[in-house]
């Protein structure tokens, strides 16, 4: 079954993989990889959690490690399991059951840390695997890396993984046996070990066999740092390796049989350590393509999206409620690599059911940014005079589509539009009985003509392993057409007559073979009273 936004059409037919708004999955995909800091009306603020690079939210200051370092470190050990011979393991976020993650080859509390912090971007499309691959890709972007092409899609494993994450003690022939079975050549293990050691070190309290007490003040957990640079990605791993100045532990460490870098950096002559030490740019080229490498590493079975790209114009919470004789219709749209320009002007043109046309002015919403200050956007609001609240339509011409023209450039997807779906919504006469017990009635308009094979609640719910899962409640087809207004009809649910009571839902529907769901997440006690 094909799966839609309440607000998509059937649009996406004709291409293949084309990312065409709406998808729910690649617009929320999308959202959390390009929204970072900013606007208001996206939920990621993960990378936050870097800026700057040397936070480390669970010690103070001078800890002498960061989150950046611990979310690199967990998303390679989540991926060590990979077995490339029969596709098993691989970023599955794994890591985060207990009984993989106290393995010996898992010692320490990164990947508990990891886990409580990037899992706060997960929802219904962005899965913990995602979301762990997002980790890396913030911590080494906003950190002096280079950026790292993300696709989405990765499921979440329901049990441990086979162990198989690589120890300092091991000899060369099993690192590169170990890699190899990852699916990295020697070359490629240099690289990876590199561009993951260019952040963070080894700490006395996990490793008192490889790092000693350190009595430094810019260093109070005791962490031996793999190079002077280290909540920065830099060639110095590199550099200071050529030069002989490293202090990395895993290269001049008192006990020679854990120096697991000295021996896989030495183990092609150097040949690639040099060339990283001669160029930060092949470096930087490199590491963009190892850690996507590493973080594509997935179970086989999983089928990742396309690299995901920001799309220039993008439609966002875009929403419909039926009040009374008005279709409120409220959302933004980004405009992507832009700054705010008084100057500017925004036009939203729409088409309806009735061969008509309307053509308003949005109003400057806000901006915002992402990659530290690298990229930014600007936001409009639908209706420019107030640019939060809704524009009203006429409920019997209701709408189809929209279009936008921005300093007299048209934008439409290429003439596709950009589809609205107001075959079901919300409708205002919904109502709140209070909050204890929590309950009310959920009234649903349905546009005449238009026939949902279901329509219902969807509640967000985790399953027994962490993942989350979508509880859809059926609001039953009512015996007899009760009118809302002339071009829609209401389905209701008494919610006192359930017995699960949840504060907030999408609102779905089957329609034609087609699985829509609302965008904006419904709270129950935000509605008017009921009157009873
Ligand atoms: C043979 C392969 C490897 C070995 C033996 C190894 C070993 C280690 C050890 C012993 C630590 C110290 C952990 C602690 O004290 O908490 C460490 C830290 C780290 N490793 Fe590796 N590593 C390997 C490969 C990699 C790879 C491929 C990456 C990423 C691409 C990576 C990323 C990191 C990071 C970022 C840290 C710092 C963690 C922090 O400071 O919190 N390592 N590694
Ligand atoms: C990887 O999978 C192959 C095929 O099932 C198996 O023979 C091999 O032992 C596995 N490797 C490891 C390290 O488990
Ligand atoms: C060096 O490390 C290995 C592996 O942890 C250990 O077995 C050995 O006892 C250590 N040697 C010394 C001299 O501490
Ligand atoms: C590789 O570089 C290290 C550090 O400079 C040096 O100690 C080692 O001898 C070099 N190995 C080879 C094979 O040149
Ligand atoms: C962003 O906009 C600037 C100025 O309009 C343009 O020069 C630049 O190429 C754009 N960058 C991207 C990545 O689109
Ligand atoms: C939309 O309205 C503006 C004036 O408010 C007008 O300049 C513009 O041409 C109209 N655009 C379309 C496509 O109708
Ligand atoms: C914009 O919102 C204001 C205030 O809610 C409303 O009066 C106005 O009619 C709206 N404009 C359009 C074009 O719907
Ligand atoms: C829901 O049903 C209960 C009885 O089961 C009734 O007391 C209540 O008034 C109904 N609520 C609404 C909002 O219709």
């Amino acid at each position: 079954m094909l799966f839609h936004s309440a607000l998509g059409a059937l649009l996406l037919i004709s291409t293949t993989n084309a990312y065409i708004w709406p998808s729910p999955q690649l617009d929320a995909l999308e959202a959390v990889r390009f929204d970072q800091l900013g606007f208001t009306v996206l939920p990621s603020s993960i990378s936050l959690f870097v800026s700057p690079c040397n936070l480390f939210v669970f010690a103070g200051a001078n800890s002498g490690r960061s989150d950046a370092a611990d979310w690199i470190r967990t998303a390679y050990h989540d991926m060590a399991t990979h077995n490339s011979t029969d596709g098993t393991g691989g970023l599955d976020a794994s890591i985060r059951f207990p009984a993989e993650r106290t393995r010996t080859e898992n010692i320490g509390d990164g990947f508990a840390n990891t886990i409580g912090i990037v899992f706060q971007v997960i929802n219904r499309y962005v899965s913990m695997a995602d979301a762990i691959a997002l980790g890396v890709i913030f911590a080494v972007e906003n950190c002096g890396g280079p950026e790292i092409p993300f696709r989405g899609g990765r499921t979440d494993a329901d049990e441990p993984n086979a162990p198989g994450v690589p120890e300092p003690q091991e000899n060369i022939d099993s690192h590169v046996a170990s890699f190899a079975r990852q699916g990295f050549t020697q070359t490629e293990m240099i690289g990876l070990v590199a561009c993951g050691h260019t952040f963070g070190g080894v700490q006395h309290s996990v490793f008192p066999d490889i790092v000693n007490v350190l009595n430094d003040p810019t260093s109070t957990e005791d962490v031996a740092h793999f190079d002077s640079t280290f909540v920065t990605f830099d060639n110095n791993i590199a550099t200071e390796y050529i030069s002989g100045t490293t202090q990395n532990p895993l290269v001049v460490g008192f006990n020679d049989t854990t120096n697991s870098d000295k021996r896989i950096f030495g183990s092609d002559g150097n040949a690639t350590m040099h060339s990283f030490a001669d160029s930060p740019k092949l470096f930087a080229s490199t590491c963009a393509d190892l850690f996507a490498r590493m973080v594509d590493t997935v179970p086989t079975g999983v089928k990742l999206t396309d690299v995901i790209t920001p799309l220039p114009l993008k439609p966002a919470s875009v929403d419909l409620v039926l009040n009374g004789d008005i279709l409120q219709l409220s959302g933004f749209v980004r405009l992507w690599n832009m700054t705010e320009d008084p100057s500017r002007v925004v036009h939203m043109l729409w088409d309806d059911h009735a061969q008509g046309t309307g053509n308003t002015t949005m109003g400057f919403a806000g901006t915002s940014s992402a990659t530290h200050g690298k990229h930014s956007a600007a936001w409009y609001g639908f209706n420019d005079t107030v640019p939060h609240s809704p524009i009203g339509l006429d409920p019997a011409t209701g709408i189809k589509s929209l279009s936008f023209v921005v300093n007299g450039k048209l934008e439409d997807q290429g003439g596709l539009g950009f589809a609205v779906q107001d075959g079901y919504m919300l409708s205002a006469t919904s109502c709140s009985m209070g909050n204890n017990p929590l309950t009310g009635r959920v009234d649903v308009a349905v546009r005449n003509g238009v026939n949902p094979t279901r329509v219902y609640l969807e509640m967000t719910n985790h399953d027994s392993v962490g993942r989350i899962v979508i509880t859809e409640i059926d609001i039953p087809r009512p015996p007899q057409p009760v009118a809302a207004d002339s071009a829609y009809s209401l389905w209701s649910l008494n919610m006192s007559d359930q017995n699960v009571v949840f504060l907030t839902f999408n609102i779905g529907a089957e329609i034609d073979g087609v699985k829509y769901s609302t965008t904006n997440l419904l709270r129950l006690n935000s509605f008017a009273p009921c009157s009873q």
